[in-house]
This record gives structure tokens, C-alpha cells and sequence, in this order.
């Protein structure tokens, strides 16, 4: 496994392999869902590159970039015995060289949901997703569901700018109880933790609903609000039934739609979704 920093050596090292290449990008911190991407995108490519790098432009002024967890030697350790080809760890200062100027704007389905709560978020993932791409050149490409609006903004932009590369989207990655796999689920104490499987029981429910023929986007919606305030330490962001492809709220469900969330455990911001129909 080859461990690279400058753009200089990530193209040697890219040049270096033959064949299909399968791109993982993290921002670092890995837990069993990002390895999960990893394994899809060894299992479909004869070499596989990952990038860690915690992209400063996603982050809010508000969001504490600083205290973003990291520990690049765990994260070595965890890749090695994946079979991964090459580790890529760019710095900040040569992603954004001063006098940065260039972004990548993912209209429309930057708006809503995430964007909504946080501005400028998908501007700066489109980004920095965008210059991985043109480092690594990669074969396919893997992103979580996890993060349903990124995969979708990612793979209208791979559209729109006519990346030569397939988005691959892998299942969300689950704790016992349902909890989603996340860099952040380390600031819950336990308390937090058992409770926060709410998300996924709320999500549940309202599919429940769903699959016994309801189609009132409101109801499924009142349906996640009752399930998360039953759960004293949930702080209810917001929650959306919306449809998939344009990520616009919904009256009535009709094909494939997005259910969503963000919860607050203290200062803990946790996101989750299910699709339904699809
Ligand atoms: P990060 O949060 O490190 O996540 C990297 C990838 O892992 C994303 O595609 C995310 O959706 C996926 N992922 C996270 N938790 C998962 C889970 N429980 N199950 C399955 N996949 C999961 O997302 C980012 O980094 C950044 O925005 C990035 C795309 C790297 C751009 O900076």
C-alpha cells in the first residue's frame, strides 16, 4: 500500500496502475462503513486508491473543522489488510492554493434538506469531490447512501460535467440497533448512543406505514416527529419525505422517494435516511 501526499507522487502512483481503479474518498476516521466502500470497490476494480483529506470548504462557520476527528495511522492500519493500492492525504494548502477561486455549484438539489441547514456544504463537497476526480481518474467511484444528498449532487455533477466515471452507491452501514455508522457517533455517551437508535426506529415506522399502503407524505413525515420525540434526548432538526430524484418535499408518494433526517444528541448532529419504492 503505497501512502502519498503531493499531486506529484498521486499521479506517478496512479500511472503506475493498469487496469480498472476503484476511488473511495473519506475524510478520514474510518469505521465499518467506509470500509464497507472499500471492499465494493476492490470486489469491482483491480486496484483501489483512497483519499483522506478533511475538506475545510464543507464545513460551516459554525461547525468546528478544528475537532473533526482524525488518527491517519488507525486509518493506515484499518486499509492495509483490504488490499488497497494507494492512500492519498492531500493537504489543505494544495487543494486550496491562496488565491483559490474555482467551485463547482450543484444547483437545485444543493437547496434543500442538508443545504438548507448548511450553506455553502455542497459547494464545497462538489468541490473537492471534483478535483479527487481529476487527480485520481478513476474507474467508479464510492459513496455511502448514508449521505444521500451527496451521493445525489455528486452523480448530477458527474452527469453535468461528463466525468468519464461510473458513481457507485453502496447501503448504509448499520450498528446493532440500526444506529448508521458515522465519524461523529464517537461524541455520544452512552445514553446518547442507546437513544439514538431512534433514527432508524422512526425511519422503520413510517416505512411500516408505507409498505401497509400509506402514500401521505405528511403522515409518513408526522410518523418520524412522533417516533423521535418519544426519545427524551432527541432534538428533531428536521425530517423529509421527498422525492428521490429532485429532493423537493412531497404530498403524496408516487415512485421512488427519500426519507431523511437530522437529530441533534446535545451537540451531536446525526443524519439518517431509507428510500422507498425502488
Ligand atoms: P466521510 O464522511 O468520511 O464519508 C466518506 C464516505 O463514506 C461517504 O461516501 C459516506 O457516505 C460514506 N459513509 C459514511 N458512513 C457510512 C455508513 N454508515 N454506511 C455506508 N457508507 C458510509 O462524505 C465525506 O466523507 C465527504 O463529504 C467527502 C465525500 C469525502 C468529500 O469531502
Amino acid at each position: 500500500m503505497k501512502i502519498v501526499a503531493s499531486l506529484l507522487d498521486l499521479r506517478a502512483a496512479r500511472l503506475s496502475l493498469d487496469g480498472t481503479t476503484g476511488f473511495v474518498p473519506t475524510m478520514g476516521y474510518l469505521h465499518d462503513g467506509h470500509l464497507s466502500l472499500v471492499a465494493r470497490a476492490k470486489a469491482e476494480n483491480q486496484h483501489v486508491v483512497v483519499s483522506i483529506f478533511v475538506n475545510p470548504t464543507q464545513f460551516g462557520a459554525n461547525e468546528d473543522l478544528s475537532k473533526y476527528p482524525r488518527d491517519l495511522e488507525r486509518d493506515l492500519d484499518l486499509l492495509r489488510p483490504l488490499g488497497v493500492d494507494v492512500v492519498w492525504t492531500p493537504t489543505a494548502e494544495m487543494m486550496y492554493p491562496s488565491g483559490y477561486q474555482t467551485w463547482v455549484e450543484v444547483e437545485a438539489l444543493s437547496q434543500p434538506l442538508e443545504g438548507a441547514m448548511r450553506p455553502a456544504h455542497f459547494r464545497g463537497v462538489a468541490t473537492v469531490v471534483a478535483k479527487l476526480f481529476n487527480a485520481v481518474q478513476p474507474t467508479k467511484a464510492y459513496f455511502g447512501q448514508k449521505d444521500a444528498q451527496q451521493a445525489a449532487v455528486i452523480r448530477r455533477m458527474v452527469a453535468d460535467l461528463n466525468f468519464p466515471l461510473e458513481v457507485v452507491v453502496c447501503p448504509i452501514a448499520r450498528a446493532a440497533g440500526g444506529l448508521a455508522l458515522s465519524s461523529r457517533n464517537k461524541y455520544l455517551d452512552e445514553s446518547q448512543r442507546k437513544g439514538a437508535t431512534v433514527l432508524f426506529r422512526s425511519l422503520s415506522a413510517a416505512r411500516d406505514l408505507y409498505e401497509s399502503g400509506e402514500r401521505n407524505a405528511e403522515t409518513l413525515r408526522l410518523k418520524m416527529k412522533e417516533v423521535l420525540a418519544g426519545e427524551a434526548l432527541a432534538q428533531t432538526q428536521y425530517v423529509s419525505c421527498a422525492d428521490y430524484d429532485s429532493l423537493q418535499e412531497l404530498d403524496f408518494v408516487q415512485g421512488k422517494a427519500l426519507l431523511s433526517m437530522a437529530v441533534y444528541f446535545g451537540n451531536t448532529r446525526l443524519i439518517d435516511n431509507a428510500i422507498l419504492g425502488g
